[in-house]
């Protein structure tokens, strides 16, 4: 009788979810694990968005996230959990962080305070500080404005329990109805904490002794950068130059909507802090990804002087459609990390972003393609000995003259679904068309090319290429230019194919590593 009580459950719970999936996906069945990415982040089941709280602390990189933990939508907002040794392998460790009586847990960070300053921990034992925005429901159904306010916690066994401080909130809301997304980081020019706070479609600079009390600094944003949504996850930090001793200071700030490909995105600022004030150096509006999916990325804190890197990481989804992409049990996975380099480009400071150099942990077989010429469509796949997901790859365009052609890669598979990364020589364009690459109907703003502004350099076209079972992030140029998108085929892509539609192109370089 037990067993035939189970046998029923079984069925019952099993029918239940086939009916849920196959409406889910447009009448294609999807099993619970489908799209699941090999070695990028996602949860193991249920909602995630914005990464939150990346610290280094004795050897472990942390990563808190927006996690909903009832869903696969988005719901009241926790802090999941994830530590790594590498940034490549993670481990999955309980809730961090609940709602309580002060409201969600929003998105924020977490640092060291390695001197103690807040008298939280101890010498001996410095507390791990996370710095977060509390969203309080009831108060905005009330209709107040100030229902989102700076909070913090604690942690003085290395991340693994947090207590809440007891005088929370540490910064009221000032009268700003979007009031969040607290970003902290120790100034050692001012020796003082900063805290920049998304505050409208502006931030604002507040400073601190000892990360309980904090005064406000300034603002900035009113007449520079994109405005066509709030301003989200903001983060400053100091950086050198490359090659060069120079500091100057890079405010990373997302928007949504109002990216240059719709929807949510990233610009970034270069100028220079004086513990107060930002003061950019141009007004000019730059993205640190033009795709469609990178966003509310910020950069782990308290790596180490000798390390130095700087180490970013994006939430892999956008606003438009982040609740209705086809995976089943979990939604949404982070960027690969990366390594963001400041460097001197015409005469002005741009940010590069370069997949962090751990990749190379993941690599398993290589395959070097040498001397191939396009004109037309080729298909390569018969020189790769191995599945084109998970992929890396690094490609060398040599192009001639005619100012027309359009030429790049394609992967595709026998359903007709393919996904384009192209160059347009006439606009100077970079794109990843993702119009036909399988399941887009689920959101009008999904089917679309994104594209982005590049440069040739001596006639040449170089990308870095990182491919996983449902995502592919472009770097061209050294990771002047970025684009990442995600995608859903029916099947997995087979073909890699290289094309050129108006003229002969020279491939050299070209680099396939199949991953772990
Ligand atoms: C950005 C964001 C943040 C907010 C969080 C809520 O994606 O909207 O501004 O803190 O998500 O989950």
């Amino acid at each position: 009788m037990k067993k035939t009580i189970i046998a029923f459950t079984i069925l019952l719970i099993g029918s239940t979810f086939c009916v849920y999936t196959q409406s889910n996906q447009q009448n294609k069945i999807t099993t619970p694990e489908a799209y699941r990415p090999v070695y990028h982040f996602t949860p193991d089941s249920m909602w995630m968005n914005d990464p939150n709280g990346l610290v280094y602390h004795k050897g472990i990189y942390h990563l808190f996230y927006q996690y909903y933990p009832h869903a696969t939508v988005w719901g009241p907002m926790h802090w999941g959990h994830a530590t790594s040794l590498d940034l490549v392998h993670w481990k999955h460790l309980p809730i961090a962080l609940y709602p309580d009586s002060l409201g969600y847990i929003f998105s924020g960070s977490a640092v060291v305070d390695q001197n103690n300053t807040s008298g939280l921990g101890t010498k001996n034992n410095p507390p791990l500080v996370a710095i977060y925005a509390y969203d309080n429901p009831v108060l905005e159904k009330s209709g107040s404005n100030k229902f989102q306010y700076i909070g913090m916690a604690y942690s003085l066994d290395n991340g693994k329990t947090w207590t809440k401080y007891a005088k929370n909130p540490i910064v009221p809301n000032p009268g700003i109805r979007d009031f969040r997304d607290s970003k902290v980081m120790w100034d050692a020019h001012t020796h003082q904490w900063i805290m920049t706070i998304a505050a409208g479609d502006e931030v604002q600079f507040y400073a601190s002794s000892n990360l309980l009390h904090w005064t406000f600094q300034s603002d900035f944003g009113k007449s520079i950068g994109a405005h066509g949504g709030v301003w989200e996850c903001p983060d400053l930090f100091p950086m050198k130059v490359s090659g060069t001793n120079q500091t100057k200071w890079v405010l990373l700030v997302s928007i949504n909507p109002g990216g240059p490909n719709g929807g949510s995105a990233t610009q970034y600022f270069v100028g220079n802090f004086n513990g107060h004030q930002f003061a950019p150096d141009d007004m000019k509006t730059r993205w640190i990804d033009y795709g469609k999916d990178d966003y509310a990325g910020v950069i782990w804190s308290d790596i180490p002087v000798k390390d130095g890197r700087r180490i970013f990481l994006g939430w892999m989804s956008n606003w438009q459609y982040g609740t209705q992409v086809p995976t089943v049990k979990w939604r949404s996975a982070m960027t690969f990390p990366r390594t963001l380099l400041l460097v001197k480009d015409n005469g002005n400071y741009v940010l590069e972003s370069r997949p962090i150099r751990e990749i190379t942990k993941l690599h398993a077989e290589a395959v070097s393609i040498k001397g191939q010429q396009v004109k037309g469509i080729k298909n390569i796949s018969g020189s790769i000995p191995f599945a084109l997901s998970p992929m890396e790859m690094n490609v060398t365009f040599s192009v001639g003259i005619k100012t027309e052609n359009t030429f790049g890669i394609q992967l595709s598979n026998d359903m007709n679904e393919k996904l384009i990364v192209g160059y347009d020589v006439a606009k100077k364009q970079l794109f990843v068309d993702r119009t036909k690459s399988g399941i887009v109907s689920f959101s009008t703003n999904f089917p679309a090319i994104a594209k982005a502004p590049c440069i040739l350099k001596n006639n040449q076209l170089k990308i870095h290429i990182l491919i996983d079972a449902a995502s592919i992030e472009v770097f061209a140029q050294n990771g002047k230019t970025v684009l990442t998108d995600i995608f859903f085929p029916t099947k997995p892509y087979k073909a890699l194919s290289l094309f050129s539609e108006s003229e002969t192109i020279n491939i050299s370089n070209f680099n396939v590593w199949k991953l772990k």
